[in-house]
């Protein structure tokens, strides 16, 4: 059934990824694909949570790839690896000449407006990420392996209502990215379906791995 509220495409599909919400918190949107940016504090928290901002050597030598499922325009996956890239390039206090490999990206979401925005974003910024138009609604080409197998994606950050965490297409990619053993960072809502490893109440953050 259409709801009131919604906006729909020609064939009935909503396009407003939140239409069943009747709110919209803070942020702005458009017709084609709204979205709400998640805020600079929530970003770093975030970072700090998913143990991607110190400078230990126990992340000297890894190669860190952060996903944003639902990435929109690009701007809380630029300023995440910006953010955490500044720690990489720190000098660790006993290192001689091994130089932190740079964090990467890769940035998802259905809305081409939006992923040409991010390309440009990106570019300028000088970050590295590989962004791609994709519905993981209808995941018709197994985003799972992709991301585990061809881009080696480490951590994944998601910002998305409960009626699509529910969806079992991405029920079933979140499930699988915490059991290829990457970190899955969820912002606001998460999946009832996956334990918590641990969490920021404050931030409303929840990470979930491979024990979840
Ligand atoms: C709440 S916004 C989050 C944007 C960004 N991740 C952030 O935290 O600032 C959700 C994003 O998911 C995208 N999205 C929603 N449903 C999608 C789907 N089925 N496939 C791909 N992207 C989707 C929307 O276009 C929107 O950009």
């Amino acid at each position: 059934m259409l709801e009131a509220n919604a906006v729909y495409d020609q064939e009935g599909a909503a396009l407003f990824a939140f239409h069943d919400l009747n709110y919209i918190p803070f942020g702005f949107s458009s017709d084609e694909a709204p979205y709400i940016e998640t805020p600079i504090a929530t970003m770093r928290a975030a970072a700090t949570l998913m143990g991607l901002d110190n400078s230990s050597d126990a992340m000297a030598g890894e190669k860190t790839v952060v996903c944003d499922l639902g990435c929109g325009d690009g701007d809380l996956l630029i300023s995440l690896l910006r953010h955490i890239n500044t720690f990489k390039t720190a000098t660790p206090s006993n290192a001689i000449d091994s130089p932190r490999p740079q964090a990467t990206g890769v940035g998802i979401d259905y809305s081409p407006a939006l992923i040409e925005a991010a390309i440009l974003a990106s570019e300028k910024q000088a970050v590295h990420v590989a962004w791609r138009i994709y519905d993981f609604n209808a995941d018709l080409d197994d985003i799972v392996n992709q991301l585990l197998t061809v881009q080696h994606v480490t951590h994944v950050f998601v910002y998305l209502t409960p009626k699509q965490l529910a969806l079992p297409t991405v029920h079933n990619i979140l499930v699988g990215l915490c059991k290829g053993g990457v970190m899955v960072c969820c912002y606001k809502y998460h999946p009832l379906y996956l334990k918590a490893a641990r969490s920021d109440k404050l931030m409303e953050l929840v990470v979930f791995d491979a024990s979840s």
